[in-house]
């Protein structure tokens, strides 16, 4: 069936104009003025802003993490993703040590294949390098269309991988054409810290940030990126929250080397003092790395501004305050880390970003869809509104004014980690190739409709030019 977008303002990464967009098929077929739209159904976009679906690259959906299980899994989070005008995710597949990374893939497509209502693909944690592995990673790049691997340097005795099964990774990835992903805080330090302040009887939520501090942040940023150096390799931070990360992520770009970073809402509008709540409140807002102080927000707007950081992920890791996040109650580190975000990362970075003159409304669509497609082997099929690329399409009223909270939310669970939260700006209808996923802000679309994504090798469907670090 044919639509036709009428009335509408198009934003791409690098332009803003009036005009009609043609679907057909769930690809768009034309771009232009007064397009022959015979047989076509016609979508009303008057006042709206029409941009192309957001790509998450950095959800957590149905994982088992600290003693339990997230609470979104791939229907409710989708279905949340879509509400928020996020068209693509990109999930991270957990892998056992000493498993074939093939049985952790299957178990990631079981959970997803028949809920996601939204396309999606997977990254793949990597936490050894050894023969069996070395012989899977080109059977999951090539079959699977999985080309990023995600190391941990933190989390010690779960996650964590050593600094030589990153340096290998890198080496690989640069080898077999993936991008290699990290959390990047020096996890052994951590545990010293926080093995101290237990010992002191310090297990209150504040210390999990306490125990965490911004140093630990920037050193393994610093670290990995000069790995990355070394290897020749590619290299994209996650969650990054502080000065002390984006400052290594700015010099190792300035050298040259082939880094990126992603923040996350939260590091952008939440501080520190929030895990400090009464009544264990403050467990709602442990992530790692934690929320830092308040000034770090103004150098986070200001590199995404300048493209020192250039995408937002969401960081979707959610549980329930009660029942999951209170297994925490006696102990910080028993809190799951991660918050519920999938749904508000657009709307967050629309209202606090675009509307209040931080960011403008083109960097706005590279930062949460164009470049990530390009980044993660997706573009030109999504991240674009271009000829030939898939119809995911946002229709967003940029002037509507709204509260954020967990009673309108549609995620699974029972807070929103910005509740009370006054911003501007919402999708009214959300198309995933070219069907209505969100129709005038009703849910129209299908578990299973979702479509897994096989990803194009690192940098390998795009020009010389795109991909290249500049100097800053
Ligand atoms: O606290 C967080 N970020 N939880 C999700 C897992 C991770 O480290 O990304
Ligand atoms: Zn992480
Ligand atoms: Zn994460």
């Amino acid at each position: 069936m044919k639509k036709i977008i009428k009335n509408g303002t198009i934003v791409t990464a690098a332009d803003t104009f009036q005009g009609e967009i043609l679907i057909e098929d769930g690809v768009i077929t034309q771009i232009g003025a007064n397009l022959n739209a015979a047989g076509a159904e016609v979508i009303d976009a008057k006042g709206c802003l029409v941009f192309p679906g957001g790509i998450d690259p950095h959800t957590h959906l149905d994982m088992p993490f600290g003693g339990t299980v997230t609470k979104d899994d791939f229907e409710s989070g989708t279905i949340a993703a879509a509400f928020g005008g996020t068209t693509t995710i990109i999930d991270f597949c957990l892998t056992n040590m000493g498993e074939p990374l093939k049985k952790a893939i299957q178990t990631w497509h079981e959970k997803s294949r028949e809920k996601a209502v939204i396309d999606y693909g997977f990254h793949l944690m990597i936490s050894e390098i050894n023969d069996e592995v070395l012989n899977e990673l080109p059977h999951v790049i090539d079959r699977e269309g999985i080309t990023s691997f995600k190391v941990f340097m933190a989390y010690k005795n779960v996650f964590q991988a050593d600094d030589e099964t990153l340096f290998r990774t890198l080496v690989t990835a640069k080898d077999l054409g993936a991008l290699v992903m990290v959390h990047a805080e020096n996890g052994d330090v951590i545990d010293y810290l926080t093995k101290k302040a237990l010992a002191k009887g310090n297990t209150a939520p504040i210390y999990h940030a306490l125990t965490r501090p911004p140093e630990l942040e920037g050193e393994a940023t610093g670290r990995a990126a000069k790995f990355t150096g070394l290897a020749g390799s590619q290299l994209y931070v996650v969650h990054v929250s502080c000065a002390e990360a984006v400052k290594q992520i700015a010099e190792a770009r300035s050298k040259g080397f082939d880094v990126w970073g992603e923040t996350c809402p939260q590091y952008l509008v939440l501080d520190q003092s929030y895990l400090e709540k009464p009544n264990f409140e403050g467990a709602k807002y442990v992530w790692s790395p934690p929320l830092r102080e308040k000034w770090n927000q103004d150098v986070l707007w200001n590199a995404l501004k300048s493209g020192q950081l250039q995408t937002l992920g969401s960081d979707q890791c959610s549980f329930d305050f009660n029942g999951q996040k209170d297994l925490g109650r006696e102990d910080f580190t028993k809190i799951p880390n991660g918050g519920p975000i999938i749904e508000d990362r657009l709307s967050i970075l629309f209202s606090e970003g675009v509307k209040k003159g931080r960011i403008s409304l083109n960097q706005f669509v590279d930062i949460t869809s164009t470049r990530i497609a390009k980044l993660f082997g997706l573009f030109p099929k999504k991240g674009s509104i271009a000829v030939g690329a898939d119809a995911d399409i946002v229709i967003f009223d940029p002037s509507v004014e709204r509260v954020i909270s967990a009673e309108t939310h549609h995620m699974a669970v029972d807070y929103n980690a910005f509740e009370g939260m006054e911003i501007t700006g919402e999708p009214v209808s959300v198309l995933v190739r070219g069907e209505y996923v969100v129709r005038d802000k009703q849910f129209v679309g299908k578990p299973g409709s979702g479509q897994y994504l096989k990803r194009a090798k690192y940098n390998s469907n795009l020009p010389e030019s795109e991909n290249k670090p500049l100097s800053i």
